[in-house]
This record gives structure tokens, sequence and C-alpha cells, in this order.
């Protein structure tokens, strides 16, 4: 299946898993999900079980529904619905405060709820079949790339993923932008760049940018390594030329001036396309990781709009120690 789209056969089968407290993999607009039953906590044990996180991180809850968000949060500001009815359904995940219902599994023992409603033909049937939200995180194991094909989810978890519901590639490429909102203020502080530019939420609400490393402990899913290759990647300008000796891969956001020396080149854009470059960042990342090389170079992209999502996703890719 390519073309985003499943059998309702298919849908059926994953939704009446999720409510056996079974883990189905399932695409959305950003990337696969790993997903299970919120409102299960040994159902939502078994995503840590398979992700091999060395701790419990807060996992996004996805829903089909306003009302079915209104379930999981205490409280909505007005600041957020602004938010949820400019860009849901869509790649926009908001924390709030959450109610009684949400297992504390779920949120790793935090007073804040992730929310998100996908606008994925699939990811919604799914849902909405299954009568209950499904707590996701990105379907790759702990600090790899993240997922954009069903083939990427197959090639992390093998036989230990019976369900994994295969609709094509994910059109946007990059995971949701993450945004907190202040439960008492309405203060809206960006947590992670992601699928929803920056300058279009602020287009509907003011969005503050963290200026103290405290907010990495606000998102604790924000380890400085992450989204990484096996493959060592610096990002140009941080790392010398390829030597004569080595193979080196190119990861280019639009076609370089010069791409002599290196071993493989990957070209996100052809025409510079920030959103065609979001969309094949993690393929590309998956691709050169393959080859064996000896490392891989990416060239910054400018920091508008989707750029600040890959060059987060980048630095974070570049990351050692
Ligand atoms: O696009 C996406 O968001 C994808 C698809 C599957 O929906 N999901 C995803 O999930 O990227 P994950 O688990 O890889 O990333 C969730 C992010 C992490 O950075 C986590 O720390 C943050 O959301 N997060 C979740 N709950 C939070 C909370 N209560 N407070 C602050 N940050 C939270
Ligand atoms: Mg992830």
């Amino acid at each position: 299946m390519t073309d985003g789209m499943l059998p309702d056969s298919a849908i059926n089968a994953g939704a009446a898993a999720i409510r056996e407290g079974a883990v189905v993999a399932f695409p959305t607009e950003t990337v696969y999900g790993l997903g299970a039953n919120a409102y299960d906590p040994i159902a939502v044990a078994r995503v840590f079980e398979l992700k091999g996180r060395p701790r419990f991180d807060p996992l996004i809850a996805h829903v089909a529904s306003e009302t079915q968000a209104a379930e999981l949060v205490a409280r909505i500001p007005d600041s957020a619905l602004a938010l949820m009815r400019a860009f849901w359904p869509g790649p926009l995940t908001l924390v709030l405060p959450k109610s009684d219902r949400v297992p504390d599994l779920v949120t790793a023992g935090l007073a804040t709820v992730a929310v998100r409603l996908p606008a994925h033909p699939v990811a919604h049937a799914l849902i909405e079949r299954a009568g209950v939200p499904i707590a996701a995180p990105s379907a790759n194991r702990f600090g790899g790339i993240s997922p954009t094909t069903a083939a990427h989810v197959r090639a992390a978890f093998g036989a230990s993923l019976r369900w994994v519901l295969d609709a094509g590639p994910c059109p946007v490429g990059v995971e949701s932008t993450v945004v907190a909102v202040d439960a008492e203020t309405g203060r809206c502080v960006l947590l992670r760049a992601g699928g929803i530019a920056l300058e279009s939420l602020r287009a509907v609400r003011d969005v503050d940018i963290p200026s103290s490393p405290l907010h990495r402990i606000a998102s604790p899913g924000q380890l400085d390594r992450h989204y990484a290759p096996s493959t060592p990647l610096d990002l140009l300008g941080a790392a010398p030329e390829p030597g004569s000796n080595e193979r080196v891969g190119l990861l280019a956001w639009r076609r370089p001036d010069s791409n002599e020396g290196y071993a493989a080149v990957e070209i996100l854009s052809e025409t510079g396309d920030l959103r065609e470059a979001a969309a094949a960042l993690f393929a590309a990342m998956h691709r050169l990781d393959a080859l064996g090389l000896d490392r891989i170079v990416a060239i910054p992209v400018p920091e508008t709009g989707l750029g600040l999502a890959i060059m987060d996703r980048l630095r974070r890719a570049s990351h050692r120690g």
C-alpha cells in the first residue's frame, strides 16, 4: 500500500488489536507511531519494552476528535483552543494539564499530557474505531532515526512487532511541533520544532521559544543525541572535507555546488523546498546509514519554516557524547 489509505478490514483488525492490548505501528502524516490503548497501562508498558528506552519518557496521546481530547485534559485554555482550531487535524501536539483518566505511565508521572489529533486518514480511522486514545512514540528503537515508511519500522523491530499498518511514506516526514500551554496564564512555549512552522503558529498566537535549559526537563524526550544514524554525522563547516582514504556521504537539502569526493549523495529537494526536504529527511538518513560509510556530512539548512525542525534533527543526530 502506498497511496496513504488501507482497506477497512486492515484498519478494523488493527483497531481490535489495540482494544485487546496489543502494540500496533501505524502511519501518521509526520512519522510512523508505535501505538497502544492510552487507557491501558499494561499495553503502554509494552511500547516502552519494545522501544528499549532506558527510562519512561512521556508519550503523545493521539485522538480522533476534540471531544476525545477533552477527556484527557483537565482544562483547555483559550490559547490552546485557538491553536487546536487552527492546526487540528495536523502535526501540532499540545501539552496541557492532564485529567485523572490518563495513566501515569503515559505521562511519565508528569501532571501534564501531550495530545494530538493526527491528519492521516489511517491514523484517524484507527483511533476512531479503537474507540480509545492511542498513546504512541515514534516507531523507532530508542535514539534511532524516526521511521517514515513501514519498511523502516520492520527493519527496527522485525518479528518482535506483529502489527504494522503500511500505508506508504509519511507526507510531512518530521515529527509534530510540541507546544506547552500554561493552564493558568495560557502562555505558549515551543518544546519541539516540527511539522507546523513557528511562523504559522505565531500568526495565530504568541509562542515563546524557551531561553533556559530548564525546558530540557519540561520535555524529557528532548535528549541532546537523538534521531541518530549509527554512522557518525557532522554538519558541514564543523567537519573536514573528505579525505581520499575514507568514504563519506553527503546529505544536502538542495543541489550542492560541488559534491566531489563524496561516496554517496542524498539531495532532499532539487529546488531547495524545505517542506519537500523535511518529508525526505529521515528516509535519506536511513539510506546513507545502510551504506557502511565512515561518516556523513550534512549541509545546514536555513532556519525558517520547516528548516527549524530539520536543523533541530540534524544537530541532535550530530551530537556526540
Ligand atoms: O509526530 C509525532 O509527534 C510522532 C507521531 C507518531 O505522532 N510522535 C512522536 O512521539 O514524535 P515521541 O514520543 O517520539 O516524541 C514526543 C515528544 C517528546 O519530546 C516528549 O518529551 C514530548 O513529546 N512530550 C510528551 N509528553 C510531554 C509532556 N507531558 N510534557 C512535555 N513534553 C512532553
Ligand atoms: Mg521519537
